[in-house]
């Protein structure tokens, strides 16, 4: 499989574009919605070949990690602090090329050399940051970006 940076921008499209309609397929209604969390970020992790892909779910002034794929992590974010912290107190997503450069960067994992953090939204108010890791340097741009926010607003309907 190509890794993020050797990967041309159409094929990532492309590969972004089958995400999606597998997303679509995988999901289902009568399972707990963890379930369908946890299946949207096993295909985002997988057919991406990223190191971590998971969610950090808003509670109070902290974010508590949710769902993911991958190693164990940090499990509490203070609003604010980090990439994700960051990401969900601007409402915006973040990309971070290098992630020794980011100040205040929360590392859980040796591995991870780059990373991207998306808020998502319910109502418009921020309940959650989807947070994917690659172990390669700047392998996020903005079509991992317009996907991804893609991918967040999905998740949003399992995330109350
Ligand atoms: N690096 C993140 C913390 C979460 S882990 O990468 C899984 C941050 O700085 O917020």
């Amino acid at each position: 499989m190509p890794s993020q940076n050797n990967m041309s921008k159409s094929a990532k499209k492309e590969t972004y574009e089958m995400l999606l309609k597998q997303i679509d397929s995988i999901i289902v209604p009568e399972i707990p919605d963890s379930g369908n969390i946890c299946n949207i970020l096993g295909l985002l992790k997988s057919e991406l070949n990223h190191f971590w892909a998971g969610i950090y779910i808003k509670n109070g002034n902290t974010l508590g990690l949710g769902p993911f794929q991958g190693l164990p992590a940090c499990t509490v974010i203070q609003w604010g602090r980090g990439v994700c912290g960051t990401a969900a107190s601007k409402g915006e997503t973040i990309i971070v090329d290098d992630v020794s450069e980011f100040p205040g960067y929360i590392a859980c994992h040796a591995e991870t050399a780059s990373e991207i953090v998306v808020p998502g939204f319910n109502n418009g108010e921020v309940t959650f940051v989807l947070d994917v890791d690659s172990a390669e340097k700047a392998a996020f741009d903005k079509i991992d970006q317009v996907y991804l926010e893609q991918v967040a607003a999905i998740l949003s309907r399992f995330i109350k």
